[in-house]
């Protein structure tokens, strides 16, 4: 590998790169992406199976919700240390501690408060009012208070991109010598591209005092389609954590793509030299997990997770696969967990069998009757569908089951009728607060008819965003999920529904989207 840097040369620098996993909050930034408590769980438990060192959980000062989520992660996860953002001011690291308390409780200690402040003349000036000097002071506050909780503490300078350098490196002397440990280093806006961002990296590792104590982190986002090749160029010159989503979800175009960073680190170690503890087997689930949650779906030709990664589809292709597989292949399709898609449970399964795979699954479902109604759902899955998947699983409970509590809206029975030549018709009933409704109404399609008839109760006056279908296992009687993006009041959310029928699923999907809207789990964007 060849780094331009000094300090950072094989003998210091350690091997490991640490994989800092902000999903569960830079991922949450995106439109509709919004969790609630259990399925950040859900996404927790998977990441530290995934072996991600660290999970950021969200930002405790956004929402009691998010505390809340970050509170109860630190206490269910042991082997990831759990992370809190928080920007630089008393009241966000003191939520952030309180947040990741649990954490500190573990024999491991494994509790990290990552506070930030921008350093850009451009947000200084306009979105903080702040001298340098102001800015400075306050970083070194931050990282005091954040020590009082954790020796853990994270610091980064927002928009390091477009900032100045010798500031950066003032910024940076200060907040190492008060305390902090891992210095990110983030591309906010996603301005970079590989060559300067390395330079940049080797650059700060070469000025800074202490550098060689703390571990150099990367954090860039994809506007320009170079979030990955930035990450990785920093990792050539001296990082040793990168941030990063699974799918590359995150603000506007997200972040780098956790399995694309940890692919070409292990696909190129003849170049990297470099390790990661993730468990790459553990990709696949991971990505499919994410997807079904956050209502996210992942383009076909995605790498490593898109349906498409690994299919060849010209004849010299599939000829030299089938002769000698590394013709074609570069990476095995097994190795990032393509094949992990378990044949789970059958029609003859039974209740226990279901629950003890719901927890391996890490989806813990709160009563007995909770238990009963999945179950149910599950046989009737069952009748339709001889192979059930843990993808199925996962879409079973998600957006339906979870959301229980705050279901305004449920599907009683949805008719369609559709043919050529016929306009398609729909009649639906829906339980609203409980009291059945009833409405048909005719449309462009199926679909299109069952939303009119819908909107023609609930008059939400809500814009679709998106509207978007995909299979979640293989074969004609895989369950289809569909996910719609609504938009009202300034509020966006993903609404998702699944079903071995799409017109059903798209409706499921529909009024889940409404459930959300007019739930009062408001979120605050950090980065506002
Ligand atoms: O993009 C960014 O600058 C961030 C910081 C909060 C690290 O997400
Ligand atoms: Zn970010």
């Amino acid at each position: 590998m060849t780094t331009n840097n000094e300090k950072t040369s094989k003998e210091n620098a350690s091997k490991e790169i640490i994989i800092f996993d902000t999903t569960l909050r830079d991922g949450e930034q995106s439109p509709g992406a919004s969790m609630t408590k259990e399925e950040k769980i859900r996404i927790a438990r998977q990441l530290e199976k995934l072996g991600v060192h660290v999970i950021e959980a969200g930002f405790a000062a956004a929402s009691p919700g998010d505390f809340d989520a970050i509170h109860t992660i630190a206490s269910l996860i042991t082997k990831s240390t759990v992370c809190s953002l928080a920007r630089a001011s008393e009241n966000d690291v003191r939520r952030a501690g309180e947040a990741i308390t649990p954490a500190m409780q573990h024999a491991e200690k494994n509790g990290r408060i990552h506070t930030f402040i921008a350093t850009s003349k451009i947000h200084m000036e306009n979105k903080l009012r702040m001298t340098e000097d102001q800015v400075v002071e306050r970083a070194v506050q931050a990282v005091k208070w954040a020590l009082e909780y954790t020796p853990d503490v994270e610091f980064s300078a927002e928009d390091a991109v477009r900032s100045d350098i010798d500031f950066l490196v003032r910024v940076f002397d200060a907040v190492i010598e008060a305390g902090a440990k891992t210095i990110n280093v983030p591309d906010t806006v996603g301005y970079s591209i590989p060559a300067s961002w390395g330079e940049r990296m080797a650059t700060l590792i070469k000025r800074v005092k202490n550098s060689d104590k703390v571990i150099w982190s990367t954090h860039c986002h994809n506007d320009l389609g170079m979030a990955v090749a930035n990450s990785l160029a920093a990792v050539a010159n001296g990082a040793r954590q990168v941030e990063c989503t699974i799918n590359g979800l995150g603000e506007r175009a997200g972040n780098a793509s956790l399995e694309e960073v940890v692919m070409a680190i292990k696909t190129r170690s003849d170049i990297f030299n470099l390790t990661t503890r993730i468990d790459t087997t553990q990709i696949v689930p991971t990505s499919k997990l994410v997807s079904t949650i956050t209502g996210y779906p992942v383009q076909p030709n995605k790498a490593i997770v898109g349906a498409n990664a690994f299919a060849h589809e010209s004849g010299i292709h599939q000829d030299g696969v089938l002769k000698h597989r590394e013709t074609y292949e570069i990476m095995r399709a097994e190795d990032v967990g393509w094949n992990a898609n378990k044949l789970t449970l059958g029609k003859l399964s039974g209740r226990n069998a279901f629950r003890t795979r719901l927890k391996e699954l890490g989806i813990e479902l709160e009563s007995e009757d909770a238990i009963n109604a999945a179950f149910s759902r599950f046989k009737d899955l069952a009748d339709k569908k001889s192979e059930i998947f843990d993808e199925d699983l996962h879409a079973l409970v998600s957006g339906e089951f979870v959301h229980e509590a705050s279901e305004n809206y449920k599907l009683v029975y949805l008719h369609v009728a559709s043919q050529t030549g016929e306009t398609p018709h729909a009649v639906i009933t829906l339980s609203d607060n409980g009291q059945e409704k009833r409405a048909e109404a005719d449309g462009g399609g199926p679909v299109d008819a069952s939303f009119k008839a819908i909107e023609s109760m609930v008059n939400s006056g809500a814009e679709l965003q998106l509207y978007s279908v995909n299979n979640i296992t293989s074969g004609t009687d895989a369950q289809g999920e569909v996910t719609v993006r609504l938009a009202k009041g300034g509020r966006i959310v993903n609404g998702q529904g699944a079903d071995t029928d799409i017109v059903i699923a798209s409706a499921k999907a529909y009024l889940n989207g409404l459930n959300k809207l007019y739930s009062k789990d408001e979120k605050m964007n950090p980065q506002v």
